[in-house]
């Protein structure tokens, strides 16, 4: 009873928080990526919300295939046609990045869990369905974790997605038989992720990131006439230097908050955006090709 009323008020709030996420502008292919993925979040917590009980058994079913064809879309639409995407793919990985490969991870041990016989003669049929819910609400949590990050959301959205987010774990917490390996999987999630960013972890990462060249990402003075150069230009008043942009943030990138492409993606995206909302002229926004893939 109490469980359901949690579960439900969560399934609002997340359909709230991605609500709100889908109003925000952006380029038009990563609009297939980002519905994508938010079809992906609600379809897994529908599913886990409609236990197979005798006469609800298909719909658990069929969401659940739902949403693994939304993640296929997500992933497909994500790693197949932003070719720079793969560059995320070294020791400089973004955590954001890293929560979203745990969820698809964590789908892909719902799935094979319940699908593989053998697997399921292994675990035996009680651990086999503590691993299948288990994973799922993972599943949940690294989701919420990888949109959360990646969509730089304001306080009030995050709240609104961190809120349905917890509501949802309690629905779980209450009606999961196995409630210590629900726990110890979530927090050697959390775990993971902080050690990820506070961690010697994060020095080696920053590291990596720092030794990388430079991309330039094709920024054009050419496509930015008639904006005032210390609009951009910070360091040309507060006297930090007239070096280059790139090179300079590129050695203070020693922190997530530093990270030259974090910076830069925000910098110049929000501008971006903005000019998109006012109905002006804009450049891209997050379609990574706008920027990286240009031959000037
Ligand atoms: C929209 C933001 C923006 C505006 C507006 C802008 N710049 Fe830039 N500028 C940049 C970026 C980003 C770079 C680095 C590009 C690169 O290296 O690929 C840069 C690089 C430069 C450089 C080269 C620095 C070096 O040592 O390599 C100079 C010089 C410069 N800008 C001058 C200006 C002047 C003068 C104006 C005003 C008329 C101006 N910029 C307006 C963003 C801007
Ligand atoms: C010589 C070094 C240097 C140069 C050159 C430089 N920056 Fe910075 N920039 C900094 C430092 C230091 C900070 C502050 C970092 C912090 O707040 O932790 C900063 C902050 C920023 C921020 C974040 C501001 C905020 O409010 O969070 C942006 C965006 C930024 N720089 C963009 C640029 C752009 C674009 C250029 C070139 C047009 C540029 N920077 C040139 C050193 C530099
Ligand atoms: C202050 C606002 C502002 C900032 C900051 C800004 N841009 Fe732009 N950008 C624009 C506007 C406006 C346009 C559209 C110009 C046009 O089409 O005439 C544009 C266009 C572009 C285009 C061309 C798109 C096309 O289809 O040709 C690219 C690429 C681009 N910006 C990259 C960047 C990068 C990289 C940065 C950060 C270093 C950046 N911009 C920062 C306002 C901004
Ligand atoms: C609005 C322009 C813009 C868009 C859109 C954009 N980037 Fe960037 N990106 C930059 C700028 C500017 C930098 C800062 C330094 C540089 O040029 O390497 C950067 C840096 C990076 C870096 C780290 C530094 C490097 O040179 O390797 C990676 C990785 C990266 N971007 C990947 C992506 C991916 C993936 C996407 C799509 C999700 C994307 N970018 C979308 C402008 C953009």
């Amino acid at each position: 009873m109490l469980a359901g009323h949690a579960g439900r008020a969560g399934l609002v709030l997340l359909a709230a928080g991605m609500a709100v996420l889908l109003w925000q502008p952006t380029d038009a292919n990563w609009w297939a990526a980002r519905l994508f993925g938010v079809a992906t979040l609600m379809l897994t917590a529908v599913t886990l919300f409609m236990r197979p009980a005798p006469t609800q058994r298909s719909w658990h079913r069929i969401f659940g295939w739902a949403a693994l064809a939304a993640l296929a879309g997500h992933v497909i639409v994500t790693a197949g046609f932003q070719p720079v995407f793969w560059r995320w793919m070294t020791p400089a990985i973004p955590i954001e990045i890293v929560a979203g490969l745990v969820a698809l991870l964590a789908f892909l041990v719902v799935l094979f869990v319940q699908r593989s016989r053998s697997l399921r003669r292994w675990l035996g049929p009680f651990s086999s369905l503590s691993v299948h819910r288990t994973a799922g609400y993972l599943l949940i949590a690294a989701a919420c974790t990888h949109i959360f990050l990646i969509a730089g959301m304001g306080i009030l959205t995050a709240a609104i997605l961190l809120t349905g987010l917890s509501f949802f774990l309690i629905e779980g917490f209450l009606r999961e038989r196995h409630v210590l390996g629900l726990v110890a999987t979530l927090a050697l999630f959390s775990g993971a992720i902080a050690w990820l960013a506070m961690g010697s972890m994060a020095e080696t990462r920053l590291a990596s990131l720092r030794k990388a060249p430079i991309d330039h990402a094709r920024f054009l003075h050419t496509d930015h006439t008639g904006l005032a150069c210390a609009g951009c230009h910070h360091n040309f008043i507060d006297r930090t230097g007239n070096e280059n942009c790139l090179t300079c943030h590129k050695r203070i990138s020693v922190s997530q908050t530093t990270r030259i492409d974090g910076m830069f993606h925000a910098f110049c995206s929000d501008c971006h955006r903005t000019d998109k909302r006012a109905g002006k002229k804009f450049g891209p926004i997050d379609d990574c090709n706008g920027c990286h893939d240009r031959t000037p």
